[in-house]
């Protein structure tokens, strides 16, 4: 925490003030405790500037040490810090920032980024860690040996340097914003809150003395003392030495993250604004969380000429930008399938300024995690920018309307109704029509275009790396292009490429799924009513594909089989895939329905057969094609007017046979079926 300039206005009677010391002092607690947020910073330093504003109207009144910034925030711990660690004064303009570097007159200024995580003070005697200490409250903070030596440690923080070096590093403990979103991904599956921010993430890490998983964090040094450093004047040089040792530096990490030629020192305002500036654009792709940049004098001899004041030194400033978590109210939330079948939920929340940005959504972790937070309507949430463009909510903050209802999820899916199919965390929705990966996989499945190694992980992978984005792209597939593609093995995180072998055979399977029947392409279009038994129908009835297409909701319900709700499903999907429609027409699927039996007598010539039970080595689809090839037409009930009943295995068949017995109708054995149609195509 920064001390804050003393502009605010100060509190008119005691009772008031004392109350907001108290509330200033729980909320400095929560802030360095770890898990649960009670004030955003914003606020805090809101009241900070309030409260040291009325103790320069009313020295007398005790604010139990929380306007002195080195005292404000965490209870000091048992360790004393031979020299406090300060705090830095806040700048948020140019303006500020120029007259800063007036007052180092001729010294070069350094400029840094702000790491936004817990800092710590480390000793290293014969290069070894021999002990490190939180800030706590500047002056005295606690020892976290332990938990900066244990496994994993902390990265860029050794426990034993390549040389006998003795001496002491300041710095900032923090975690990436890639290990904080996997480590809170870990926390919500083993059930527990997630952490709100890297921050609190790293605090509350530090805090627990042991823990049953392991959080990874990372080290970024700005200050050093010790053995070959008392002559070295510049802070630059003694960086270099700093990292020589493996240990991590703000400088390196400042001057890794931004372009080739920015310099991060210089004597001109507007050369340092210029980096703080480069740095505050590139924040969302830092990967580490930021929350300002430091400018400090470069030079030691200028820094002691220069000193400190009560909490903070006047060698150094810290340029705040706006923070990155906001607090907002949630309102309502979307429930949406994704193309991967995924249901997402997205939080519509209360306008809210993050990182310089009004957001109104952010997306949720999870259902369990929507319950485990309790969160309904007029929770109090907090958002947080966390480098990547979409904002997440990360946890119910500070105190909740009593009135709250929890949200129920709904039992299906919002645009089939389907219930949703739930595997652990994930529910997803396998309609065709409400998600791409479910269409491909469906589209590829046996009874429909039988497209070999189409599985559902080979049709994420194709989507997820952009290559299809509807049926008709599928076509236009090369297997360089598939064999790069990747996907991730199921329970696992690990990617696998493709490869070359199975797009060789996928792109075989495409090619050979152009020629398949148009009642099996009228399926593939996934639409409501077109399933496998009504895309033989609907080939039979309308002959070509763009008769069906031409075709009115009245046409389609005068089809036998079709009521008017079907009807009207088959044409609004039958139009609004118009556009793929036609591109599956240029690539050459087959648009007409052939009524050629394959053998010239027929031996099933004009018959209306029904197929029942199981046909070996055939899905129902094949088999109702193969008797089309022996020039039947196939449907699906026994009526008077079937003309023979085809017999497969199974108890399936028992209802059917019975019937066809009573009407009189001839039966055939599934084995004498599939006789007559090898003899027939193979002659
Ligand atoms: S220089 C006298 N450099 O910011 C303190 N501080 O708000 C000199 N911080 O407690 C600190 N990144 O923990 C410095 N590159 C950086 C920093 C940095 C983060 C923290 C530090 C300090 C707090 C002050």
């Amino acid at each position: 925490m920064d001390s804050v300039p003393a502009s605010a206005t100060p509190f008119d009677g005691l009772t008031e003030f004392e109350q907001a010391v108290g509330r200033a002092h729980a909320a400095a607690k929560a802030y360095f405790g770890g898990e649960t947020l009670t004030m955003p910073d914003g606020d805090y330093d809101h009241l900070i500037a309030r409260i040291t504003a009325s103790m320069e109207v009313n020295p007398q009144w005790d604010d139990r040490g929380v306007s002195t910034a080195v005292a404000a925030g965490a209870s000091g711990g048992a360790v004393r810090h031979e020299t406090p660690m300060l705090s830095l004064d806040k700048i948020t303009t140019a303006a500020e920032l120029e007259q800063f570097t007036n007052t180092l007159s001729t010294c070069t200024a350094v400029v840094e980024a702000k790491f936004d995580g817990m800092a710590c003070h480390v000793d290293y005697r014969d290069g070894r860690l021999v002990r490190a200490v939180s800030r706590g409250d500047g002056a005295a903070g606690d020892d976290i040996t332990h938990q900066v030596t244990r496994e994993p440690g902390v990265a860029g923080l050794p426990v034993s340097l390549p040389n006998a070096w003795s001496g002491s590093v300041r710095g900032e403990i923090f975690m990436t914003n890639a290990d904080f979103e996997a480590a809170n991904d870990a926390r919500v599956a083993a059930g527990k809150a997630p952490f709100v921010n890297p921050r609190n993430a790293v605090a509350g890490s530090i805090r627990k003395v042991e823990r049953t998983y392991s959080v990874p964090m990372s080290f970024a040094a700005y200050a050093i003392s010790g053995d070959g450093l008392e002559d070295v004047d510049s802070h630059l040089e003694r960086m270099a030495h700093t990292r020589l040792s493996g240990i991590t530096t703000a400088t390196m990490l400042t001057a890794g993250a931004l372009p080739a030629g920015t310099l991060t020192y210089g004597r001109r305002a507007e050369d340092l604004q210029r980096a703080v500036d480069a740095l505050e654009k590139l924040r969302p792709r830092l990967g580490f969380p930021v929350d300002g940049a430091v400018i400090k004098a470069d030079s030691r001899v200028v820094r002691t000429r220069m000193g400190s004041h009560s909490s903070a030194p006047r060698w150094a400033v810290a340029y705040k930008w706006a923070p990155d978590t906001a607090y907002s109210i949630l309102r309502e939330i979307h429930v949406s399938v994704g193309r991967t079948g995924r249901a997402g939920f997205r939080a519509v929340i209360d306008p809210v300024t993050v990182a310089g940005t009004t957001i109104r959504y952010a997306s949720l972790h999870n259902v369990d995690w929507i319950a485990q937070q309790g969160l309904g309507v007029g929770s109090r949430v907090a958002v947080v920018r966390a480098g990547d463009v979409i904002p997440r909510v990360t946890a119910a903050a500070g105190e909740q309307p009593e009135d709250v209802v929890p949200w129920i999820p709904p039992a299906g899916c919002p645009q089939c109704d389907q219930p949703w199919e739930r595997s652990g965390q994930l529910w997803r929705c396998t309609t065709p029509a409400c998600s791409l990966v479910s269409l491909l996989t469906y589209a590829a499945s046996r009874d429909v275009l039988d497209i070999d190694g189409l599985g559902e992980e080979v049709a994420a992978a194709l989507v997820e790396a952009d290559l299809v984005r509807d049926l008709a792209d599928l076509y236009t597939l090369t297997s360089d292009r598939i064999a790069e593609a990747s996907y991730v093995r199921p329970g696992t995180t690990v990617g696998r490429r493709i490869g070359r072998t199975t797009a060789a055979k996928l792109v075989a399977g495409i090619a050979a799924a152009k020629e398949r029947p148009l009642a099996r392409h009228i399926t593939s279009l996934g639409i409501r009513g077109t399933g496998r038994r009504m895309g033989p129908t609907l080939a039979q009835h309308f002959g070509t594909l763009d008769a069906l297409r031409a075709a009115t909701t009245d046409d389609l319900a005068a089809v036998n089989g079709i009521g008017t709700v079907t009807a009207c499903w088959i044409s609004a999907g039958l139009h609004e895939a118009d556009e793929v429609i036609d591109r599956l027409i240029a690539v050459g699927i087959a648009t007409v329905h052939d009524t050629t039996p394959a053998v010239a007598d027929g031996s099933l010539a004009g018959k209306r057969v029904v197929i029942t039970g199981a046909i070996p080595n055939m899905t129902r689809t094949q088999a109702q094609e193969a008797a089309e090839r022996l020039g039947a037409t196939a449907s699906g009930s026994v009526t008077p007017k079937t003309d023979l009943l085809i017999v497969g295995a199974g108890s399936s068949a028992r209802s059917k046979l019975a019937k066809a017995n009573e009407l009189g109708v001839p039966t055939m054995s599934a084995e004498d079926f599939l006789a007559l149609h090898a003899a027939a195509v193979t002659s």
